[in-house]
């Protein structure tokens, strides 16, 4: 029998998608990396470049400068297409130029007869989850947004740096838009199964004003880099592989991603991060934590503001 040969096709090869690129090469994750971009001699260009590198990868990566017609045989798309914010902007300002990018994208891409799976980076990523959602027809399960996992991954960068612990030895997550709103599940943040308020109790100089700051560094880490270098996209590439991995290897990994509620969390008929078990189907399950009751109502704000943006262009 011959084996599968796994097949990623790239839509959007700027800042971030280039990163995801690159990134894709260096750890060998599929065998397939088709590139898609109105800008074809940058596409073209970047084929060139990654494949002079091949020699020097862990596996060996076929890509090519291609068209959505790659989509027909491809087991996962990503999206990484359209604006991204300049200083000052939000991620929600960007809604209504993306979407209507969006909508003629997927449809080409359906139109090729794909019947994979779809990983969307381009902000606002909640809100274009839902949209490729929609305009693709495909089942929820099958649409994943990055979501939180890049706020997720910072906020144990930061927690690791400050407790002086590896950084993959701590769990916590950030939940919720992956935006302003977002939120730190703290009720359910540990270190190597110690819970942070016990470490808190148990050795004072850990301060809670400390902790605020973290969390505040977390949710403006990208206004933070915008302001320096024009764009962020090397931690979101590297979250993207991650997620790549764990949908192409079967993985059933707990990520937080942008993914559709069904009734968890109290809400429905949304996109928003929350951690979820990823595998080959795409979202096998969300975890549902108990959040306590500020966690909540934070969470329901977060939705609010969402379905609001929502609401106004679907
Ligand atoms: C980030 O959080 C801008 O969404 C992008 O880095």
């Amino acid at each position: 029998m011959k084996n599968h040969v796994n097949r990623v096709v790239l839509v959007g090869t700027g800042f971030v998608g280039s990163s995801y690129a690159f990134a894709m090469v260096n750890q060998g994750v599929t065998e397939e990396l088709v590139l898609v971009d109105l800008n074809k001699e940058k596409s073209e260009g970047d084929a060139m470049d990654l494949n002079h590198g091949m020699a020097f990868a862990p596996s060996q990566t076929k890509i090519w400068f291609g068209s959505y017609a790659d989509c027909k045989d491809a087991d996962l798309v990503v999206l990484c297409a359209g604006a991204n914010q300049k200083p000052g902007e939000t991620r929600l300002d960007l809604v209504e130029k993306n979407s209507r990018i969006f909508k003629s994208i997927v449809d080409e891409i359906m139109a090729s007869g794909f019947d994979g799976i779809f990983l969307v980076a381009t902000n606002p990523v909640d809100i274009l989850t839902y949209a490729v959602w929609k305009y693709s027809g495909l089942p929820k399960e099958r649409v994943i947004g990055s979501g939180t996992i890049l706020d997720t991954a910072r906020f144990r960068f930061l927690l690791g740096d400050y407790f002086k612990v590896d950084t993959r030895n701590v769990h916590a997550y950030i939940i919720g838009e992956h935006g302003d709103t977002e939120l730190p599940v703290w009720s359910h943040a540990d270190i190597g199964g110690k819970p942070i308020a016990k470490m808190m109790k148990d050795q004072e100089h850990f301060k809670h004003d400390d902790l605020e700051e973290i969390f505040t560094n977390v949710r403006d880490a990208a206004y933070h880099i915008i302001q320096r270098k024009g764009a962020t996209y090397y931690g979101i590439a590297m979250g993207l592989v991650r997620l790549t991995k764990a949908i192409l290897q079967d993985e059933n990994s707990i990520l937080t991603v942008s993914a559709q509620l069904d009734g968890e969390y109290g809400h429905e008929d949304i996109y928003i991060g929350v951690p979820a078990i990823v595998n080959r189907s795409g979202i096998r399950e969300i975890v549902e934590l108990s959040l306590d009751e500020d966690e909540q109502q934070k969470f329901d704000h977060s939705v609010g503001v969402l379905r609001k943006v929502m609401d106004s262009i679907i």
